[in-house]
C-alpha cells in the first residue's frame, strides 16, 4: 500500500490509473477505522481495479463546540488496517494541503438539511459537501462508497453529484453492527461502560419500530412514541427521533413510501446516531 499526502501526487496517480483503463473505487473516511469502513473497502475491491481510501478529519464539518480536536486519530493503526483490507492507496492530506487559503467559493446544501443531523449541526453538511466535492476532484473515482449509518449524508451527497454532474457512482453500503446491534462508529470509544450497555437501546428502538410497521402501524407519531420509550431507558439526551420519507427526508403523515426511521442520542462524550431505511415493499400495509 502506498501513502500519498499531496493533492498533486494523488491526481497524477489517478489520471494515470484511469488512462491505463483501470477503474477506481474510493472510500472517503475520517480515520479511526472499524469494520464499517472495512466493509466499504470490501465492496470497493469487488467492483474496481484500484481502491483508494482517504483519511482526513475535515474541520469544516465540525461546529465550534463539537469534537474536532478530540476526534479519535491513530494513523499507525489505520495504516495497518487499510493495508490488511487490501487498500492500494491511502490518501492522507493535512489541513493545509486541503485548505491552503481562504476559499473564494462556498457550497451550501439547500435541501434535506433542515432535519436530523442537519438541524442539530448547522453547517455540518456544507462542510461535508465541500470536502467530498474536493476529494472527488482529487481522487477521480468511478465509484465512491458511503455507509448508510450516515443516511442523510448519503442523500445529500447523491444530490451533490447530481447537481454538479460529477461522473461518479455513489454506492450506499449497509450499516455494520456490533453483535448486540450497536452501529459501529469511531465515536463508540467515548462511551462509558454503562453508556455502552445502554446504547443498545438505539438499535432496539429501531427494530421495535420496524416490527410495529410490519405489523401494520401507519402512524409516525405512534412509531416515534415507541422509539422514545426505548431511548428513555438510557441516561443519554435524545437529540432527535424522526420518521421521514427517504431520500427526500420530508415529513410524512402515514407510512406509504420509502421511509427512514432515525435517532440521535447525546451521551456524556459521544453523540450516537442510528437509522433504518424501509422500502415500500417491506412495509406490510395497504394505505
Ligand atoms: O462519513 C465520513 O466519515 C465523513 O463525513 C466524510 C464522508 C469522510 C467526509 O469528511
Amino acid at each position: 500500500m502506498r501513502i500519498i499526502t499531496t493533492i498533486n501526487e494523488m491526481q497524477t496517480f489517478s489520471k494515470k490509473t484511469l488512462r491505463s483503463g483501470k477503474t477506481i473505487g474510493f472510500v472517503p473516511t475520517m480515520g479511526y477505522l472499524h469494520e464499517g469502513h472495512m466493509s466499504l473497502v470490501e465492496e470497493a475491491l469487488k467492483q474496481n481495479d484500484c481502491v483508494i481510501m482517504s483519511i482526513f478529519v475535515n474541520p469544516l464539518q465540525f461546529g465550534p463546540n463539537e469534537d474536532f480536536d478530540r476526534y479519535p486519530r491513530d494513523l499507525k493503526r489505520d495504516e495497518e488496517l487499510a493495508k490488511q483490507a487490501g487498500v492500494d492507496i491511502l490518501f492522507y492530506p493535512n489541513v493545509k494541503e486541503m485548505y491552503p487559503k481562504e476559499r473564494t467559493t462556498r457550497l451550501t446544501v439547500q435541501e434535506r438539511v433542515d432535519t436530523l443531523c442537519g438541524e442539530s449541526r448547522p453547517g455540518h453538511f456544507d462542510g461535508v459537501a465541500t470536502v467530498v466535492m474536493k476529494l472527488l476532484q482529487i481522487v477521480l473515482p468511478d465509484r465512491a462508497y458511503f455507509g448508510m449509518k450516515d443516511a442523510q449524508q448519503v442523500a445529500v451527497i447523491k444530490g451533490l453529484v447530481e447537481d454538479f454532474n460529477v461522473p461518479v457512482e455513489i454506492v450506499p453500503c449497509p450499516i455494520i453492527r456490533e453483535e448486540d446491534g450497536l452501529a459501529k462508529s469511531s465515536r463508540n470509544v467515548y462511551l462509558t461502560p454503562t453508556e455502552r450497555e445502554e446504547a443498545i437501546q438505539l438499535s432496539r428502538s429501531l427494530d421495535a419500530a420496524a416490527n410495529a410497521i410490519e405489523r401494520g402501524e401507519t402512524n409516525p407519531v405512534r412509531i416515534k412514541e415507541l422509539i422514545i420509550s426505548y431511548l428513555n431507558q438510557t441516561s443519554g439526551v435524545i437529540d432527535y427521533v424522526e420518521v421521514l420519507s427517504y431520500p427526500a427526508l420530508e415529513a410524512i403523515d402515514v407510512m406509504k413510501e420509502n421511509i427512514i426511521v432515525a435517532v440521535a442520542v447525546q451521551f456524556t462524550a459521544a453523540r450516537l446516531i442510528d437509522n433504518k431505511v424501509t422500502t415500500r415493499s417491506e412495509i406490510a400495509i395497504g394505505v
